[in-house]
């Protein structure tokens, strides 16, 4: 399966610095074996675009409303992700969900609404630290998958990307290990298959995301159920995050 490296900039990079990040991150990354994707703060999506022109880079979103519009100030409707060239739209990751309230429901909204308009979805799932000391974290991702995928059907699930990100990992320097990681990537595949059925889902990519950095992304991605990677701190380093991108 053909990898997919998704940076994840989170309210970092105005214009100006993203557009002398791509000066960097483009020539390193013009033979690259993986799908890239960078997915910026809104305000830099459009001129991004114009910058990857020509490249194999994609772009994509951190965020989206599930509808197509109204009176919902200041929210980014899926129609005009679509029409600013955005390929995938980052759902439901964890700091959305605590610091932004958002409900698995919610979250199931917008990934339908997503697949609507032909963006790709990337749905992060991931347990805390309680939660995984408590031996928790296989019946929480369960959860969180269950909900969140709702009653997308089979025809779908295919144009989805999974990203497992446990929360103890995000920004703490502290990667799960490739086996941590791994065990849980194979559990989401099992569920994957078990409610799809494998040809719908053998080559639904699950990302691994937390920490990942130049130092541990090899060791991670030979896993056989880890597809590719989520990056944020990493990926604020156009060097870095194109190493990560070399690597695979
Ligand atoms: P991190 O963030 O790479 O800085 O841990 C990953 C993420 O939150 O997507």
């Amino acid at each position: 399966m053909r990898p997919l490296i998704v940076a994840n900039w989170k309210m970092n990079n105005g214009i100006k610095e993203s557009l002398s990040y791509m000066e960097v991150f483009k020539p390193i990354v013009k033979d690259c074996n993986a799908d890239i994707a960078i997915c910026p703060p809104f305000s830099g999506i459009s001129e991004l675009k114009k910058s990857m022109k020509g490249t194999n880079i994609k772009i994509g979103a951190q965020n989206m409303h599930h509808e197509d519009n109204g009176a919902f100030t200041g929210e980014v409707s899926p129609q005009f992700l679509k029409e600013l060239g955005c390929e995938y739209v980052i759902i439901g990751h964890s700091e959305r969900r605590k610091h932004f309230n958002e409900t698995d429901e919610f979250i199931n909204k917008k990934l339908i609404s997503a697949l609507n308009y032909r963006l790709i979805p990337i749905l992060c799932v991931g347990e805390d630290m309680a939660q995984r000391k408590k031996h928790e974290t296989k019946r929480f991702i369960k959860k969180q998958l269950v909900a969140g995928l709702g009653k997308i059907g089979g025809a779908d699930v295919r144009n989805i990307v999974i990203a497992y990100e446990p929360i103890w990992a995000i920004g703490t320097g502290n990667n799960a290990t490739p086996d941590q990681a791994e065990d849980v990537h194979l559990h989401i595949r099992d569920l994957l298959s078990k409610i799809y059925g494998k040809s719908s889902t053998a080559n639904v990519r699950i990302l691994y995301g937390g920490s990942m950095k130049p130092e541990n992304s090899k060791e991670l991605m030979v896993m056989p159920n880890i597809n590719g990677g989520l990056v944020g701190g990493a990926s604020l380093d156009p060097k870095k995050f194109a190493e990560i991108c070399m690597n695979v």
